[in-house]
């Protein structure tokens, strides 16, 4: 092998990692455009290394393989979540109750469950879409570049980590940080709503278009309701909820930072009120 021809496979696995392909989800390749009814290769393998990859509505990331059984699969899981969120009396019963939850595929390629950070008594509580791999790695939400730069906005606004609770609407990393799917999301959704009544803030912020429209139930995008207040029944009683932009957004698009920060002095306002 010639040097050119050496580095270029490491070259490869560069740009993969970059565009954050770095999770490995089987041991052979897998011809999705031959697939078949019949259980995939890699659903098998992952059978036999995982209890949550065995379970009947275990999707691989990636395209499906066969999706006849998953709505209703994915409708017990969040019958199961449901009844799991609803008995917790406190956030640390609801993360026991995440950490023996099975019902979402995430749990089985993730490191590990990213409940939150912050405080708990905390007026404000921020909440992202999904840890990435950093968070992943250290078991806490936003602590990779998007949580410094979330860092520097909140100390902007006169907040740290002891004065905000901030989790996300999913708490297990999707493989090579792609977007959660609708079922992952409906599966997750009612642990969130309950860490939402338990921490009862007194405003919520849904940083970036997933965690609005997730949260919120608004159809826009993040560009038409960024910085519009809305109402969010938490369970406990009615309290205000903004959306802004999610801070990956924001350091791939610095220009927008100016809007962004026209939203947390709005919220730090209201905060006083
Ligand atoms: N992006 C998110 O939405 N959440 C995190 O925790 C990290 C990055």
């Amino acid at each position: 092998m010639t040097p050119a021809q050496d580095h270029k496979p490491r070259q490869l696995l560069d740009f993969y990692l970059e565009a954050g392909a770095d999770a490995l989800v089987g041991e052979e390749p897998v011809d999705r455009f031959a697939a078949t009814d019949a259980p995939a290769p890699v659903l098998a393998a992952r059978a036999a290394e995982s209890p949550a990859a065995a379970r009947p509505d275990f999707t691989p990331p990636g395209p499906a393989i066969s999706q006849a059984a998953a709505p209703q699969a994915t409708d017990e899981a969040v019958m199961a979540a449901l009844q799991a969120a609803k008995s917790a009396g406190t956030l640390d019963e609801l993360r026991a109750l995440l950490e023996k939850f099975d019902g979402c595929a995430l749990k089985g390629s993730a490191t590990q469950l990213v409940f939150a950070d912050g405080n708990p008594k905390a007026k404000l509580m921020l909440i992202g879409e999904a840890p990435g791999r950093d968070e992943d790695i250290e078991g806490l939400p936003f602590v990779g570049r998007s949580g410094k730069l979330l860092d520097r906005m909140l100390a902007a606004i006169g907040f740290d980590r002891t004065s905000v609770y901030i989790a996300n609407i999913v708490p297990w990393r999707p493989p090579g940080n792609r977007t959660p799917t609708p079922q992952e999301t409906q599966i997750c959704l009612p642990f969130v709503l309950r860490q939402i009544e338990l921490v009862d803030p007194d405003i919520l912020v849904c940083l970036g278009g997933p965690s609005a429209q997730t949260l919120l139930g608004i159809k826009d995008g993040i560009t038409k309701t960024r910085g519009r207040w809305f109402t969010f029944n938490s369970g406990k009683r009615e309290i205000r909820a903004m959306p802004t932009f999610h801070p990956a957004f924001l350091l791939r698009s610095p220009l927008q930072k100016r809007f962004a920060w026209r939203d947390f002095l709005a919220v730090k306002k209201a905060l006083t009120e």
